[in-house]
């Protein structure tokens, strides 16, 4: 039998309430009891074939448990799938998204999302709340941390990787209608692209706020990650918590069931896997405004939301609805019983698409037998040091990095022995004691062990007192009043050659409702910070973060300066790697680095106005009165190597060509130094003359090589017609994509500020 034979026949033979069981999509809850003495609502549930899958589990002896319940408790013997946010890393935790984004290494990034793909099947998991492919360009969004970054191009094509990296080559071919089988190999799982969509677009930074934004936006900006991770087979995606110009995406019908799942012919991605609500996404489009449960539910219901996390609002509205529809005329809202009926047979046809596209309809404990081994965990730890090395990004060195092996090193600051914030945000199954710390790193790399101070708490005092308060800080706070932790700090320092300073934000400060109105590093950090600098010894720093925070002060006065973001379990092991030339600095920045927090929302290819950008203090121009050079302060692309790469002149294969004709753009790019160099050539585009405003410059293309000391290598960019077209759309359904025809500027450098160009000019 097929899949979808398969599928029908069971739908043929399910009752109503059977039918919006498997709509239903449960947490495990803290404290789970996997015991039969299970005393919560998931429990009953279960007996009554009430849930279709449970996300959270922590433990393949639990997931099993619940199978075995979920079994027990269905007439036709449908299995549960279980679900969990394996975000940047299953157990073995791996830098956060927006570091791995800066890696700019695409086979990186799927090794590691294969890796932690295997480490949670190992669980008895089937499917990830990953990738997120939210495109943001707003430091002071909280989720950032999770994201790819800022750019369409380069979100897309970490989408394509962690999706091959989780689902494997067997799953991604199953789309599509006729199939006979289920997951391919084992020790892989399910992908859910989310959030869908524009939720890094909130207003003001505010987590959970609505975006308001051109349909123009939307198609060149945000969506093309979803539609790159659904063409490398995604078999899930989920919805985000909020409104794109004024619809809540729980009940965005024009781009769930229209962009997305139409077919590719109406204009749609032709999506046929399942899509989840976010968390009670459902129950919050009442105070969204869009009316009471029932409403809400029916609304979620006919914009393709196939299941409803946590809520259970699906569960409690739909019998109702689908005996009596609904009719809402002062909202707008009429659905009969039989279109709601036929909607809930669509939305469980899904679901149980979707498991017997895992495998689970064959065998219910597929991959879930008790010799179900993860995979080795010193192969994880490997590679998460070396993601570690390839995700930091060295922003300044005045040659003093590399340092020698046997300098005698102070490392000052609240992170210098810092565990668990080095795991960063959404880190469900990692542990603290998994991290080597950076002090131990140090040591254990050079083998000796380097002085070492605190000197200041993470967070100011008030900070604390305040609202920051309750996301708490995860490190063990110094009693002392900060002018003494401070005095010997200095005290340290002044006994060593060189200082490396460990900066940066808690966990906690960057991630879900973790936005910031400043992104200046914590006033007590800055203090210490200037004290050490007054010294006037060798100053290394060296950041963890999860957003992009300002760093003028740090950048002016440091000898060196690296970003490290919170690089996961072997974050701090691939720093001192870094820092003492183990590894070659090879990240380049995903996301612009503000001066100012208020310059927000940032990015290299905002569009042109009328008007000039300063570049210095000046009126009458764009940009802000109080900000002398309004340029990102490290820009998109940026990052530096111990080796200095040269580049010669680009040239075209032809200047003018045919539009149905490719054209080669080639550059060479030279080894100046006597180390390895690790560069990512970039290639950008601008059209000046155009039917709409267009970006200032536009990433089409990069290519990462490695280049021994002295070598030479000619790079080839192979360049379409079809590369430059952009959509004009005054409203989503009657988009289209176009070009023109004539010049185009390609710009081909080391970062997007710095670069060469040659014009192009396309004969239509
Ligand atoms: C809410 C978050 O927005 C989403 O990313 C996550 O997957 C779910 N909660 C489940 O934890």
């Amino acid at each position: 039998m097929t899949i979808i034979e398969r599928v029908e026949s069971l739908l043929g033979a399910m009752d109503l309430a059977e039918k919006i069981g498997q709509l239903n999509l449960l947490a495990a809850g803290e404290g789970l009891v996997t015991g039969a003495g299970q005393p919560t609502a998931l429990s009953d549930r279960l007996a009554n074939g009430g849930v279709g899958a449970i996300f959270g589990t922590k433990s393949l002896a639990s997931a099993r448990a619940l199978q075995e319940r979920a079994l027990a408790g269905s007439r036709l013997g449908i299995p549960l799938f279980f679900a969990e946010d394996v975000i940047h890393g299953h157990r073995t935790i791996f830098p956060l998204g927006i570091a791995m984004a800066c890696s700019w290494d695409m086979g990186l990034i799927r090794e590691t999302a294969a890796y932690a793909a295997a480490e949670a099947a190992a669980e008895g998991l089937h499917q990830v709340y990953a990738p997120m492919v939210d495109v943001t360009r707003d430091p002071r969004w909280g989720r950032v941390a999770e994201g790819p970054g800022e750019d369409p191009l380069l979100a897309s094509r970490i989408a394509t990787a962690m999706v091959q990296g989780f689902q494997g080559p067997g799953l991604g071919a199953m789309l599509g209608a006729g199939s006979a089988s289920g997951l391919g190999a084992s020790g892989h799982v399910a992908a859910c692209l989310k959030h869908f969509v524009a939720y890094g677009a909130p207003q003001s930074g505010r987590d959970y706020d609505n975006a308001s934004l051109s349909w123009e936006d939307l198609l060149e900006t945000y969506l093309p990650p979803f539609a790159a991770g659904l063409e490398a087979g995604a078999l899930s995606v989920m919805a985000a918590f909020n409104a794109v110009n004024k619809v809540p995406m729980h009940a965005h019908h024009p781009l769930i069931e229209g962009w997305l799942r139409a077919s590719r012919a109406e204009g749609g991605q032709g999506f046929d896997g399942l899509m989840v609500s976010d968390y009670t996404g459902v129950k919050e489009l009442t105070p969204h405004g869009l009316g009471p449960a029932q409403l809400a539910v029916a609304r979620a219901l006919h914009a393709g939301i196939d299941m409803d996390m946590v809520g259970e609002d699906y569960w409690r509205e739909l019998p109702a609805l689908a005996h009596h529809g609904i009719d809402a005329p002062d909202a707008g809202f009429s659905l009969g019983a039989e279109r709601i009926g036929a909607m809930i047979d669509c939305a469980c046809r899904r679901v149980l698409t979707f498991k017997a596209r895992l495998g689970l309809l064959d065998d219910p404990f597929r991959g879930m037998a008790e010799t179900a081994r993860p995979p080795a965990r010193d192969k994880g730890r490997a590679l998460a040091r070396k993601a570690a090395a390839a995700s930091a990004v060295l922003l300044e060195n005045n040659g003093i990095l590399p340092l020698a092996r046997g300098a005698r090193v102070a490392l000052i600051g609240p992170f210098a022995a810092d565990r668990a914030n080095m795991l960063g945000t959404w880190s469900v199954s990692g542990r603290a004691e998994d991290v080597v710390p950076l002090d131990q790193a140090v040591a254990a790399l050079t083998g000796v062990t380097p002085a070492r101070a605190w000197g200041a708490d993470i967070v100011d005092e008030s900070w604390l007192a305040a609202r920051l308060n309750v996301h708490g800080v995860t490190v063990d706070r110094d009693p002392r009043p900060e002018a003494e932790q401070i005095a010997e700090a200095v005290a340290v320092a002044r006994g060593a050659d060189i200082v490396i300073a460990a900066l940066g934000e808690a966990k906690e400060h960057a991630g879900e409702s973790s936005s910031r109105l400043s992104v200046d590093l914590p006033a007590v950090q800055l203090r210490l910070f200037a004290a050490l600098a007054a010294l006037g010894k060798p100053l290394v720093t060296v950041v963890f973060a999860g957003r992009p925070l300002s760093l003028a002060a740090l950048s002016k006065q440091s000898d060196a300066l690296l970003y490290a973001w919170h690089g996961g379990v072997g974050g701090p092991e691939g720093v001192a790697d870094l820092l003492f030339g183990a590894a070659e600095p090879s990240g380049r920045l995903a996301i612009s680095m503000p001066r100012h927090g208020a310059e927000a929302p940032v990015t290299y290819a905002s569009d042109p106005s009328g008007r000039p950008s300063p570049g210095r203090f000046a009126k009458f121009l764009t940009g802000w009165l109080d900000l002398e050079d309004d340029a990102p302060h490290f820009p998109f692309g940026f990052g530096l190597g111990y080796a200095p790469v040269g580049y010669g002149p680009p040239r075209l294969s032809r200047d003018t060509a045919p539009a149905s004709d490719r054209v080669t753009l080639s550059v060479m790019v030279v080894n100046h130094g006597t180390r390895t160099a690790i560069e990512t050539v970039q290639l950008y585009a601008s059209d000046p003359v155009a039917q709409v405003t267009r970006p200032a410059r536009k990433l089409i293309d990069f290519m990462q090589v490695s280049l021994s000391p002295g070598e030479s290598r000619e790079i080839g960019f192979s360049i379409s017609a079809a590369q430059f077209a952009y959509p004009v759309a005054p409203a989503l359904e009657t988009a289209c994509w176009q070009r023109d025809p004539g010049l185009i500027r390609l710009h081909v450098g080391a970062n997007s500020r710095d670069t060469q160009m040659v014009e192009l000019t396309w004969r239509d």
